[in-house]
């Protein structure tokens, strides 16, 4: 080949493959902590540290679960919960693995159109604020009934450091400040009587929970006892139906905890161990994964044109299936194989075109929208022995359903507004549902979230979840992609910026001023609506990553005050 036809060859072949669109500014990566034996990441460092300090003390993954989660609820009362629920993946040293499933219930006394008018309308609020819209909390069962399991310390010792904590108080960071400030207003008007969460709390300000020790206290005494009888199922059963609400002292007394068998996928060489229903996310994470594999996203680049393209429509698909088919499996048959089959999600893929964006209008099962609430939390632990959890845990929204039980020291959830009020009609999240997610006495609502934990070569190699309603499955999708296909490290790849689409309403959301102009106009050209309006952040994800060399990284989400610790 003479040299003029080479060169000419050269500059066709350059040319001929477009750059993918990246406009963002090469930056050294960013590692996180990085531990040699074993770390806790979550959303507030007390908990992180109670967490780490309970692994030091010789105790498992599964007794700081225990620590942790609990710690969560005196240190970050937005989210972290005794009057929540959540979810748990584990996999222990020798490689098993589980799940349970804590979420909370519906009431014996709830009926499929409790959040109906007459004329059928949903009524507003009645699912999100105040004591209607609260589900049988699973919090205490949840983290009693792992420890009951596999942990190795007493219930006392896990728990004394906690109750420390709430009895000496917990300092108020200045994102704190905020969110209370913003949600005063909704505390005022769920509570008869003024919650101490009333006060102008500032940056540095100490908040004890003196109340919230008892409550602790209790359990630690008593184990799940302490919570779903006596003196704490007593007041907090007067309290709730003082403020117009129907749980009764059964529905705290039948409250258990579930075993479940996760969702198991594989994604290349990954092997991928996810949160099965009454959480969506695991099969969602499945399908959307499942969708994108056979595309080269590695060479499109992070967060061009053509990556952004293939996640949109794998989430565009999966999203539709997640509200026809998910709910409660105890109450709904879920076919779960099928939707998680490679011909299946390949099938689904069939129409897919880089030239044009789908309508969402065109992908069936189209009658819902989805709506959950961002203010969830989660934490990553990995033990010095080698095993890890991946727990998610909420109140569903903000400070769940405003209603603070002064007498015990804790919010309640409002829960129940991640059940289809009324097929079709979305939720707090814009979230549609359908019949399978409809209310029934002692179902429990369907989730999103997505507690995951993946193998490598039959190894440990990650622990993530996130934060997020809807926008959880997505974000952890992102996370993991980030390390797996576009070689972040574990903090760059929580600290990327996020972007999410759900089916319905048909747009990709953005994290605001992140993303390029012109990649923005370019989806815009391609039939995609863009809204960078509706989330300033999409998720705050927690994570760990088992580096070559056996030591841990820490992911803790810039988006919020989440910290790793470890040693
Ligand atoms: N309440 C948020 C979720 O369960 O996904």
């Amino acid at each position: 080949m003479s040299r003029y036809i080479f060169l000419s060859l050269l500059f066709f072949i350059a040319f001929s493959c477009k750059e993918p669109i990246n406009h963002a500014k090469p930056k050294p990566p960013v590692r996180g902590l990085i531990t040699e034996h074993a770390m806790v990441v979550s959303a507030r460092e007390e908990a992180s540290k109670i967490g780490s300090d309970i692994l030091k003390k010789g105790g498992n993954a599964f007794d700081a679960m225990v620590a942790t989660e609990l710690a969560l609820a005196v240190a970050y009362p937005y989210a972290g919960n005794l009057g929540g629920g959540g979810f748990m993946v584990y996999r222990t040293n020798q490689g098993d693995i589980g799940a349970i499933d804590y979420r909370e219930k519906a009431p014996l006394a709830a009926t499929k159109n409790m959040f109906l008018d007459s004329l059928g309308n949903v009524i507003p609020d009645k699912s999100t604020l105040g004591a209607m819209a609260v589900g049988v909390p699973g919090t205490v069962a949840g983290v009693l009934t792992v420890h009951e399991k596999f942990g190795t310390l007493p219930i006392d010792s896990i728990l004394k450091p906690v109750i420390d904590l709430a009895y000496k108080g917990v300092i108020v960071t200045n994102k704190q400040e905020k969110r209370i400030k913003k949600y005063q207003p909704l505390f005022i008007k769920a509570n008869k009587d003024s919650i101490p969460f009333d006060k102008a709390w500032k940056t540095n300000d100490t908040i004890k929970y003196p109340k919230l020790a008892k409550t602790l206290e209790r359990i630690a005494i008593h184990g799940k006892d302490g919570f779903y009888k006596g003196e704490t199922a007593e007041t907090l059963v007067n309290f709730i139906q003082d403020n117009g609400g129907i749980i009764t002292k059964e529905d705290l007394e039948k409250y258990e905890a579930k075993w479940r068998a996760p969702i198991v996928f594989t994604y290349d060489d990954l092997k991928i161990i996810s949160m099965s229903p009454p959480a969506s996310g695991g099969v969602c994470l499945a399908q959307i994964m499942k969708m994108i594999e056979p595309f080269d996203l590695h060479k499109y680049g992070h967060n061009t044109l053509k990556t952004i393209q293939v996640l949109t429509e794998a989430e565009r698909r999966a999203y539709a299936d997640r509200s026809f088919y998910l709910g409660d499996p105890d109450f709904v048959d879920i076919p779960i194989p099928t939707l998680i089959d490679t011909n299946y999600l390949e099938e689904r893929m069939r129409d897919f075109s880089f030239a044009k964006a789908t309508k969402s209008s065109e992908i069936s099962h189209g009658s819902i929208e989805i709506v959950e609430s961002d203010e969830t939390t989660h934490y990553s632990i990995i033990d010095q022995f080698g095993n890890a959890i991946s727990a998610t845990t909420t109140l569903n929204g903000a400070y769940g359903s405003k209603l603070y039980c002064t007498e015990l020291g804790f919010f309640l959830n409002n829960e129940m507004d991640d059940f289809s009020s009324k097929p079709g009609a979305p939720n707090m999240f814009g979230l549609i549902g359908a019949e399978a997610n409809s209310i029934a006495p002692e179902k429990r609502m369907l989730s999103s979230m997505t507690p995951t934990i993946i193998e490598k070569n039959g190894s440990l190699y990650m622990s993530v979840g996130t934060p997020g309603g809807s926008t959880i499955i997505t974000s952890v999708l992102q996370t993991i992609l980030n390390v797996h296909e576009f070689n972040m490290t574990m903090q760059d790849a929580v600290n990327a910026p996020r972007f999410h689409h759900q089916w319905l309403p048909d747009e990709i959301r953005m994290e605001p001023n992140l993303f390029d102009k012109k990649l923005i106009k370019a989806l815009n050209d391609l039939g995609y609506i863009i809204n960078e309006e509706r989330s300033p952040v999409i998720g705050k994800v927690d994570g760990i990553l088992v580096l070559e060399d056996k030591t841990l990284e820490g992911g803790a989400d810039r988006r919020g005050d989440d910290t790793a610790v470890g040693f």
